[in-house]
């Protein structure tokens, strides 16, 4: 006799009832828990052990807080992972420094992602928007945090601990076990990084794609130091701000690195200011347009522009046999403004710099 009012309050009252429900609190002690648990908007992550082979995955629900209560490992055995992914919109994720064992030593063998055994990589894949604070990672077998966020994303206050990874093993050789143990590889836009700490045995920082990012108050320790790239082809990296980190005893400072062969890419309007590096071992600052090799034959087909080092003073000690600075530009494809002037160097030898019309205010001193 009412349809439509009938029709209204079941209408009412299954919205009601999703409501109420995804309030609830879901608790994850065994990936058997997880199905249910993100049907929740609070999710409580328990110590336990991921089993090997099986990637630990939360699809959340909008505006879901995470609260991580307890240590996670996971099974070690050979595949291609990711050992962890998170998926959501609005998430506030808190990691509480509880750590993330991946079991390097496990898979360590000197040879990272370029050969020996299958190394589960990214670790922590995370496809967020939201927060990210607090969360300790300890000994990932290859790559740590792989960013691919769907809207803004702050992380705050993460560790990468592969300190053990700098050390050669039995499979290593002379060289160090831990190797391609990226701490942050970013495809995506609108991204604060602050306050994290990285001791790792590669980039730090990488940069593949993306705009708006600032990389801010982070200390990174042993690896290939902040790096914008390495930049392929048809990608737009602009509008980064690297500002008040700490890079020490690493390979790289500051590195922007284009392939050799890119075309139609374009790195624009870099700012560092208020960093801080000490023993760079080989480069301090490094913009090269052939990678993979350093001072290779520079290509052309990706453009570098505004690259400055103001706003601040960034100071850089290279290490005696290190170069402070080389830039090495293909013709024509490096352009702009590149306002040096805070930029202070010390130790080391000097680096050839193509392209040095494009620099002022920069003085090269040991
Ligand atoms: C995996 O192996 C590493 C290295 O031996 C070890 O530290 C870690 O605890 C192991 N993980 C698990 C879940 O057994
Ligand atoms: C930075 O991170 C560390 C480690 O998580 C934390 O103890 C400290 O309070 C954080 N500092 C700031 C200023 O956020
Ligand atoms: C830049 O990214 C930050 C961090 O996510 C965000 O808060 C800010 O709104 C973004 N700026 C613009 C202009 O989108
Ligand atoms: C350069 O990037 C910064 C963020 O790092 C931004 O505030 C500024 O507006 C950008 N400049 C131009 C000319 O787009
Ligand atoms: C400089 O860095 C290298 C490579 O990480 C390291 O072996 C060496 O101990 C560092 N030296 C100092 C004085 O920190």
């Amino acid at each position: 006799m009412f349809p439509s009012l009938a029709l209204f309050l079941v209408a009412g009252i299954t919205a009601g009832a999703a409501a109420s429900s995804s309030g609830c609190v879901g608790t994850i002690s065994s990936l058997d828990d997880v199905s249910s648990a993100v049907q929740c908007t609070t999710v409580n992550i328990n110590a336990f052990t991921v089993p090997g082979g099986e990637t630990f995955e939360l699809q959340l629900l909008d505006g879901t807080t995470v609260n991580v209560l307890g240590e996670i490992q996971f099974g070690n055995l050979s595949w291609a992972g990711p050992l962890f992914r998170v998926i959501g919109n609005d998430v506030t994720f808190n990691g509480n420094n509880q750590r993330w064992d991946g079991g390097g030593p496990f898979y360590w063998d000197g040879q990272g992602s370029n050969g020996g055994v299958t190394k589960p990589r990214p670790m922590m894949q995370i496809s967020i928007s939201g927060t990210l604070n607090d969360v300790y990672v300890v000994n990932s077998p290859a790559h740590v945090f792989a960013i691919t966020n769907p809207g803004p994303l702050t992380i705050s206050g993460a560790t990468v601990d592969d300190l053990q990874g700098n050390y050669p093993n039995s499979r290593s050789g002379n060289g160090a076990a831990g190797h391609n143990t990226d701490g942050f590889d970013i495809s995506g836009s609108d991204i604060l990084i602050q306050n994290c700490t990285v001791l790792n045995q590669d980039d730090c920082l990488a940069i593949s794609r993306g705009t708006n990012i600032t990389f801010a108050d982070n200390y990174c320790e042993n690896g290939h130091g902040i790096s914008i790239g390495s930049i392929s082809s048809n990608v737009v990296v602009s509008d980064i701000a690297i500002i008040g980190n700490h890079v020490v005893s690493s390979l790289y400072s500051f590195r922007i690195k284009t392939d050799t062969s890119a075309t139609n890419s374009v790195v624009k309007n870099v700012t560092y200011s208020d960093n801080v590096a000490t023993n760079c071992t080989d480069f301090g600052v490094l913009i090269t347009q052939s990678y993979p090799s350093n001072l290779g034959t520079p290509g052309n087909g990706a453009t570098i522009s505004d690259i400055n080092f103001n706003h601040g003073t960034t100071s850089l000690t290279a290490d005696s046999g290190a170069y402070r600075v080389a830039v090495n530009c293909g013709s024509g494809s490096c352009t702009g403004d590149w306002d040096w002037s805070g930029l202070k160097t010390s130790g080391g030898k000097a680096g050839s710099i193509i392209n040095n019309n494009l620099i002022t205010g920069f003085v090269d001193t040991q």
